[in-house]
């Protein structure tokens, strides 16, 4: 996909190191964009930064947890002195494994909380001084479990939850400086960390699959799409948007009546 140009403009990626977020990433780079990736293993990050050098983007590639306000705010200033006010933020950082809730510790329950949603928090807050004004475009990566009550989810259902009501409050408070701040649901996203700790194994993968309109995996193509879109020109009026890139998943929400039904001919 090349037909949107964000040619020189400034890209940050929270948790851009891998997955989805690194599908984003790489979209920009291929639109011209100079990239930078923040996450904790300055091992992952600097592979990241390769991978988009090689697309032929700038790029840097920076360590960091967003759990830590301080270190996000070093890498932050970091990107600012090397690429200028940022254009595009994306914040996408997140931690999930299943468990039911009866068995999670708090920790267990504020690791995924702190990483998700206070992470989210740190990295928009920490960057809106440095946010193009007019013009950036801020997007936050959500999740079904945002809006679907998901047993064994409680950790990540809440702090997914709290990101699109983040999302909702701050289109509210930034609108007036010209930023639009939107959140991308992806649903099941082939061959990334989070199917595989979802859908740890083929027969789960199926069940997975099965329940998608489309009877298909989403790429991490389709959902980079989506965030090219709402950075794009053509997203001029939209902010405050929770959008589902999951092939219709998100239609799933009713109950399933098929079992009950009895043709009328039959009655
Ligand atoms: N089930 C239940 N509890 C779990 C768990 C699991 N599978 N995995 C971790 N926890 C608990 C730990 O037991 C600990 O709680 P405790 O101190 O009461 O024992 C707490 O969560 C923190 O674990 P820790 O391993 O110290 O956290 P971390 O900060 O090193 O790592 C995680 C964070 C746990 C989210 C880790 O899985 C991670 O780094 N994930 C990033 C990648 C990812 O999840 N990708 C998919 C994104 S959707
Ligand atoms: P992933 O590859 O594990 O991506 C998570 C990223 O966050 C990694 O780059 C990781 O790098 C970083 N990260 C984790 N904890 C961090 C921390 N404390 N501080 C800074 N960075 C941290 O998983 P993914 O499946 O692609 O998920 C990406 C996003 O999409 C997440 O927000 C997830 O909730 C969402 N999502 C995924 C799916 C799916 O099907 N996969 C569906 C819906 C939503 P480090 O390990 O280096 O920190």
């Amino acid at each position: 996909m090349s037909s949107f140009s964000f040619r020189h403009q400034h890209v940050f990626v929270a948790g851009g190191s891998s997955g989805i977020n690194l599908g984003i990433a790489k979209a920009f780079a291929r639109a011209g964009a100079h990239v930078v990736v923040m996450s904790r293993s300055a091992d992952k990050v600097a592979q990241a930064a390769a991978e988009l050098e090689a697309l032929g983007a700038q790029a840097l590639g920076l360590s960091a947890d967003v759990r830590d306000p301080d270190a996000v705010q070093a890498a932050l200033a970091q990107a600012h002195a090397r690429f200028g006010p940022i254009d595009v933020l994306v914040s996408g950082a997140a931690g999930n494994f299943i468990a039911p809730a009866k068995d999670l510790s708090p920790n267990g329950f504020k690791t995924v909380v702190d990483i998700d949603l206070n992470g989210s928090f740190h990295v928009l807050r920490l960057a809106y001084p440095m946010l193009r004004k007019p013009g950036a475009s801020v997007i936050n990566i959500s999740a079904p479990q945002g809006v679907n009550p998901t047993m064994y989810q409680v950790h990540a259902c809440a702090a997914k939850a709290g990101i699109d009501m983040m999302t909702k409050v701050l289109a509210l408070e930034w609108g007036e400086d010209g930023i639009r701040v939107n959140s991308i649901s992806p649903g099941p996203i082939g061959d990334t960390e989070g199917m595989r700790r979802l859908a740890p194994t083929a027969d789960a993968l199926e069940r997975a699959v099965s329940t998608v309109p489309l009877l298909r995996m989403g790429s991490t193509d389709d959902v980079a799409h989506m965030a090219l879109f709402l950075s794009s020109e053509l997203a001029s009026y939209v902010t405050g948007a929770i959008i589902p890139v999951d092939g219709g998943s998100a239609l799933r929400g009713g109950r399933d009546m098929r079992a009950s039904y009895v043709p009328r001919s039959a009655a």
